[in-house]
């Protein structure tokens, strides 16, 4: 009877731990994984277990992706998203072990070491994003009178994503110097997402671990006679999770002119869970406005991926540049995709106001030296900013003859601001032309095609009006010989022949 007694007891109470974790599975969980600077990203699941099998989906910022291959077995927890991606199939793995009432969940990202991190219950209210903020009624703000020509500098995304950190900064700002690019013009050291940390019980804005101190980072990089830039999102979350400016705009906008930030890069990620399109400008408007209170003068770059045709109100909202498209990344066709798209809008651009079709890839190894120089040359012709988004302390000689070719640079920055022109378009071949201010004319051979192409342009497509004339090629710097009424090349593969036409 004993023995029965003690069995039963046994069964009830010191069941082994999977039989009372399955009936624990089901419902709303919160993630977090330690960013190792002190932050934590948050992801939140809504899961639900039949038997051994388990459902659900994932809550990733605005995005819900279905849980699928989804088993809780033994006290054990796998499941997979699928991101959802052109091209090849990228997926997300969470393998897990049920701690009391915790789970402690590795997260294996495409090409990535698994993290760990620690899933607590919560209440679906956690997961929803903030009532929006009310929406102030439109009005001009008045233009800062910076970046008259494209701005030119440097910013950390492209190569160091979510590592960069102080020493990096500044030894970004060290090379600018002893590379001899700062000379030739870049002048903006911008750090990009990921140097955030929590808000202090005033609710200001802290840097996270990998930034001790801010205000002596900012001080460094004006002792070198540079200029320094930041990020943040008008959202509650950054693009990489960190905190945004949501609540906090004139508050955050005071912290950076305190610390002596010239240049802020505004970017919308989680504010698209909160707003409508239709209120972007209203909400950029009041970082436009924040900024200017501050009596700093701070550079306003507007990034929201091109929606809302932001090149008809971005400078409107106090925006000295605006991102015309997604991401760039360091391959040729993304580059291509992006450089070769933004013809129509390049009426928009003029002086204090440009375009962004995102920071440049050169020297981050994923292209050719051609590639590049087609990188360089058509960001030029479009006044593209640029922002170099390579490692400046260890740059090829290679890397540096395109980013500091002052001759291509001089077109980017031509006081003028004249929009680039579409000369011809045949197949893969595509002619560019920009009038410059001192009455000639850059004119870009551009070759798309994956095979060496001949490329013409008739002189007279040109309009240029005198008969004579100098032509010089800026990427051989060296005159050219012409005769008759047109010039014609053989270009390379993905290259450019850019020409200068006086
Ligand atoms: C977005 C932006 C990028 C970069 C990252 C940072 O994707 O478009 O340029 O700032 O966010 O998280």
């Amino acid at each position: 009877m004993l023995k029965r007694v003690l069995l039963i007891a046994a069964l009830c109470c010191v069941a082994p731990a999977w039989v009372q974790a399955q009936a624990d599975i089901t419902g709303f969980w919160v993630l977090r994984v330690p960013t190792g600077d002190g932050n934590f990203r948050e992801t939140f699941f809504d899961l639900k277990q039949a038997g051994e099998t388990v459902t659900g989906k994932v809550m990733q910022g605005s995005r819900d992706l279905p849980v699928s291959d989804g088993s809780f077995k033994d006290g054990k927890l796998h499941f997979v998203v699928n991101l959802p991606s052109r091209g090849q199939q990228r997926q997300i793995a969470y393998d897990g072990s049920m701690e009391g009432d915790k789970i402690s969940l590795g997260v294996r990202f495409p090409g990535r070491e698994p993290v760990m991190g620690t899933a607590e219950r919560t209440n679906p209210a956690a997961a929803l994003p903030p009532a929006p903020l009310p929406i102030p009624e439109l009005h001009d703000v008045p233009d800062n009178g910076l970046v008259r020509t494209p701005p030119m500098g440097w910013n950390s995304w492209n190569k160091f994503a979510g590592k960069v950190d102080d020493a990096a900064v500044r030894g970004m700002a060290d090379a600018m110097v002893s590379s001899g690019m700062s000379k030739v013009g870049y002048i903006y050291i911008n750090i990009d997402d990921t140097w955030e940390g929590p808000r202090d019980t005033q609710g200001n804005i802290t840097s996270n671990r990998k930034f001790p101190d801010m205000k002596a980072l900012a001080d460094y990089v004006h002792s070198k006679g540079l200029k320094i830039g930041i990020y943040s999102s008008p959202g509650p979350k950054t693009c990489a999770g960190y905190e945004g400016s949501f609540g906090h705009e004139q508050q955050d906008a005071n912290t950076y002119a305190q610390w002596g930030i010239d240049y802020l890069k505004y970017d919308w990620c989680s504010a698209g869970g909160i707003y409508k399109d239709k209120d972007m400008q209203a909400v950029y408007q009041k970082m436009g406005d924040a900024l200017q209170k501050t009596g700093r003068p701070i550079v306003f770059s507007l990034c929201q991926y091109g929606r809302a045709e932001v090149w008809k109100w971005g400078s409107k909202v106090g925006g000295n540049l605006w991102r015309t498209t997604g991401d760039i990344n360091d391959h040729w066709q993304r580059m291509d995709q992006i450089g070769f798209s933004q013809f129509d809008i390049a009426q928009y651009i003029r002086p204090g106001h440009w375009n962004d079709p995102d920071m440049l890839e050169i020297g981050n190894g994923g292209m050719t030296a051609d590639e590049y120089r087609t990188h360089m040359s058509l960001w030029s012709l479009l006044a593209a900013p640029l922002l170099a988004g390579n490692d400046l302390r260890t740059m090829s000689d290679e890397t540096k003859s395109i980013l500091m070719n002052t001759e291509v640079i001089a077109i980017d920055q031509d006081p003028l601001a004249n929009p680039v022109k579409v000369i011809s378009q045949a197949g893969q071949s595509v002619v560019l032309a920009r009038p410059l201010k001192d009455h000639s004319m850059a004119v870009g051979l551009f070759n798309r095609g994956d095979q060496p192409a001949e490329i013409s342009v008739n002189w007279s497509a040109l309009n240029l009006k005198k008969k004579k004339r100098k032509v010089r090629d800026l990427w051989k710097h060296q005159a050219v010989r012409t005769s008759g009424d047109h010039f014609s090349a053989t270009v390379p593969t993905h290259g450019v022949v850019l020409l200068k036409v006086s």
